[in-house]
């Protein structure tokens, strides 16, 4: 399965891209997260993103692609995986096909997760993440046990520099303007899969096996 996870800041592609990394047995690929890393460790590339993803621009196309040529090159990605928040411009969609190409492979599927501007912006200023692990948590829907504190790892929680009111209104704007274009771009090549991302996690993960088995049949 070598799937990407479309959709707007918050509508669940971290959450949905662990559980099928879960079930299916595969790495999810989560370039935000990469990048946070990056950022945290001060690495070279970490400096020349920081300035983007905390006003919650987009790290320029080259970056994100060589980032990707690197990590697609490991041997765990060779069973197939789940790609989070990339691609994110044409660009980047063209680009992550002509990676795949050269190692002699295509994707199978785009899964837009659809919900509403509303619901993403509750989501986005209700969410708390682990630094340490990449735990992800909400303070409404799926609190710690603990208040603070990671269920996973035991480290203190903490909300993302990029999830006030200010910068999610912004990276929404940044999705409509660059991102949502490739909503038609995955259309055009039959790749496309529109699953709706509000209710449950369970219910959507749900949504999406079904919709990814019923793809599988008819093709
Ligand atoms: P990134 O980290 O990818 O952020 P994003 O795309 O804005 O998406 P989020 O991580 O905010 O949301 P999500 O869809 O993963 O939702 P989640 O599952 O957490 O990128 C951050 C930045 O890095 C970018 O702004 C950019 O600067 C840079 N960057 C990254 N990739 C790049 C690229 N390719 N090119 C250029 N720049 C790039 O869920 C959100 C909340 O909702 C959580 O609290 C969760 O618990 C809760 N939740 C999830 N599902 C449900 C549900 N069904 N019901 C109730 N609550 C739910
Ligand atoms: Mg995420």
């Amino acid at each position: 399965m070598r799937i990407v996870l479309l959709g707007a800041p918050g509508s669940g592609k971290g959450t949905q891209g662990q559980l099928l990394s879960e079930k299916h047995g595969i790495p999810r690929i989560s370039t935000g997260d990469s990048l946070r890393s990056e950022i945290a460790l001060g690495t070279p590339l970490g400096l020349k993103a920081q300035g983007f993803v905390g006003v919650g621009s987009l790290v320029p196309d080259d970056l994100i692609l060589e980032m990707m040529e690197v990590r697609l090159r490991q041997a765990d990605t060779a069973v197939g995986f789940i790609l989070d928040g990339i691609p994110r411009s044409i660009p980047q969609a063209k680009g992550l096909e002509t990676i795949l190409k050269n190692r002699g492979g295509a994707l199978d599927a785009a899964v837009k997760l659809d919900l509403a501007k509303k619901v993403l912006i509750d989501r986005l200023t209700s969410r708390w993440v682990c630094p340490g692990c990449t735990a992800v948590y909400n303070m409404i829907t799926s609190p710690p046990r603990v208040a603070g504190i990671c269920d996973r790892c035991g480290g203190p929680l903490a909300q993302r520099e990029d999830d006030s009111l200010a910068t999610v209104r912004r990276r929404l704007n940044v999705y409509e303007m660059t991102t949502a274009p490739l909503i038609d771009y995955y259309d055009a090549r039959g790749l496309l899969v529109i699953v709706d991302g509000e209710g449950t996690v369970a219910g959507v993960a749900a949504r999406i096996e079904r919709s990814l088995e019923e793809r599988r049949k008819r093709n």
